[in-house]
């Protein structure tokens, strides 16, 4: 089992398959500047929580390979940190790349800023593996819900809850998958759906409001999405509607269940309501590119993110084990143990 490959790394640059076009056109795109990969994180052509960590990092590199003074190599790390504000990764695989160079003269700090990258890029896609690996047994055998897109296309590996879904389904415990479309952008109708048709995992689409009915007919046995940013006491922020899923699972006796790398942790996040949410343009919601449903103008609630409280969900999947609740006692024993990057 393979992951698709959406990264390559040729410096001075990064290629990217730009996931906007997705699936119509398979695209890649180079991004040479800081501020083409800031425009290419804002527009979701790299997008999910882990590849943002990826891109962090490369924002770092490209900018080193500009200006390597300290000062120089700081700012980018905090520019290219705060595009998008929910998914800690961004901001912590620019700093994790800032910090790993900022120790060695400058004419070298370029050079080790790629290779940090390559091998951050490396340990996260052996994580994913490990992660699938502690999440087969979580899932109850029969068919899956997940929602937005958790695959290669958001980790650059086998993916989260998709990985954990991948293999479970070659193991011969998931014998479908149903895929929310995941409005405004689509993740999961255009990225989930088109993962999943490679991987030749039988896949069914449902528009995010008959989440509700589905959980209620019984044909779903575990709920399982990713996330981008989990507080210490185990509320978790991912994309909006992921709050709606967890409360109709909840209802209906249904397992809800987040997979994500320790890295997604924010050990300085208490909880929830600390959390950063992404608020995006009304446009997104009132049409699609030159396509417009809406009255022209309408104002519309557009957070990209919601948070999920710790009460809601069965259990956390990680690449260092299943974390059960009590969560507020869990998670921060959780994270006093385990380290990210931790070997297996
Ligand atoms: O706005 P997006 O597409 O970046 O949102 C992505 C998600 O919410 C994913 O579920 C999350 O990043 C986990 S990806 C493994």
């Amino acid at each position: 089992m393979e992951p698709i490959p959406v990264v390559r790394f040729e410096p001075p640059a990064v290629r990217v398959v730009d996931q906007s076009l997705l699936p119509a056109e398979e695209r890649w795109i180079e991004l040479r500047t800081l501020e083409q990969l800031e425009e290419a994180i804002r527009s979701l052509r790299v997008r999910g929580a882990p590849l943002l960590g990826v891109c962090g990092a490369t924002g770092v590199a490209i900018a080193a390979g500009v200006d390597a003074s300290d000062a120089g190599i700081r700012s980018a790390a905090e520019r290219v940190g705060r595009v998008r504000p929910t998914a800690v990764e961004l901001e912590s695989g620019a700093r994790a790349c800032a910090e790993a160079i900022l120790g060695l003269p400058e004419g070298e700090r370029a050079g080790a800023a790629w290779r940090f990258c390559g091998e951050y890029l490396a340990r996260r896609q052996e994580e994913d593996r490990r992660l699938a690996e502690q999440g087969v047994p979580v899932l109850r055998p029969g068919a899956v819900l997940t929602h937005c897109n958790t695959g290669s296309l958001a980790t650059a590996g086998l993916g989260t809850a998709l990985g954990v879904i991948r293999l479970a389904f070659a193991r011969g415990m998931v014998e479908r998958c149903y895929v929310t479309e995941t409005r405004p952008l689509l993740q999961g109708a255009r990225l989930t759906m088109w993962e999943l048709e490679r991987s030749g995992i039988p896949a069914v689409l449902l528009p995010d409001t008959a989440a509700a009915a589905l959980l209620a007919s019984g044909a779903v046995s575990t709920v399982i999405t990713g996330a981008d940013r989990i507080a210490r006491n185990g509320d978790t922020a991912n994309k909006v509607g992921t709050l709606q899923l967890a409360l109709a699972a909840a209802r209906f006796g249904v397992p809800f269940v987040i997979a994500a790398p320790r890295s997604t942790f924010d050990p300085a996040c208490p909880a929830g309501s600390a959390i950063p949410i992404e608020q995006r343009e009304s446009s997104e919601v009132g049409g699609w590119g030159a396509c417009r449903w809406t009255v022209p103008g309408a104002a519309a609630f557009n957070p990209a993110f919601d948070v999920t409280p710790a009460d809601l969900i069965a259990a956390f999947v990680t690449e260092q084990g299943v974390i059960r609740p009590p969560f507020e006692v869990t998670v921060p024993a959780f994270l006093e143990q385990s380290r990210e990057g931790a070997p297996a």
